[in-house]
């Protein structure tokens, strides 16, 4: 029997910044220049998140705050949006995606006081689309080459009520 994983999530630093970059690279193809990341770390920093176990980053999780027309309810509103997470590949089923979702939904609500969340995913990646159903995300709709390669995304939202 497998010892339990001990991992604690946190707001991300500055230091953290080269380990979850390397997380982004070896996890997906959307990558984004490191003043991208700072710029998020230093605006929304509360809704910037790490996993740290033994001392290492091994998942994070990068939100922002946007105002425009909801998906879900009707009218203008705060939205949280979910720019980007990854697990590394080694600490991947063990529930760090779960909880860095589920911290990042909690104070995308009360602390940024955000009222839907949303988030694209490309339509072949069902590890995500999964996690994002299990937590009560819907897709909203199919963006159309959203990525770079052609691969098309669902636009998820959850209310946050
Ligand atoms: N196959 C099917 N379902 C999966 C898989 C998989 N390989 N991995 C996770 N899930 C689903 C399952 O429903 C799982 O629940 P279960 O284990 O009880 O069956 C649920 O997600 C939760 O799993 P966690 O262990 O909490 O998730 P994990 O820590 O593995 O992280 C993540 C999930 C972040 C999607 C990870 O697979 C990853 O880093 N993938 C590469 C990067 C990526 O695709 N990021 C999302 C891009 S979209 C965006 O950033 C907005």
């Amino acid at each position: 029997m497998g010892t339990e994983l001990k991992y604690v999530i946190r707001e991300a630093r500055e230091e953290d910044l080269d380990e979850v970059i390397n997380i982004n690279m070896i996890s997906l193809k959307e990558h984004y220049p490191r003043s991208f990341w700072e710029d998020h770390l230093r605006t929304w920093n509360k809704a910037f998140l790490v996993a740290e176990a033994s001392s290492r980053i091994v998942g994070y999780i990068m939100c922002r705050i946007e105002s425009g027309f909801c998906y879900l309810r009707r009218g203008w509103c705060r939205l949280g949006h979910i720019i980007s997470i990854a697990v590394h590949p080694n600490f991947r089923r063990k529930g760090i995606g779960t909880s860095l979702m589920l911290e990042a939904l909690k104070r995308l609500k009360e602390i940024y006081n955000a009222k839907e969340v949303y988030l694209e995913v490309r339509v072949s990646n069902y590890p995500a689309i999964n996690l994002y159903e299990k937590l009560g995300f819907k897709k909203v709709k199919v963006l159309r080459y959203y990525y770079l390669d052609g691969e098309d995304a669902y636009l998820m939202a959850k209310e946050l009520s």
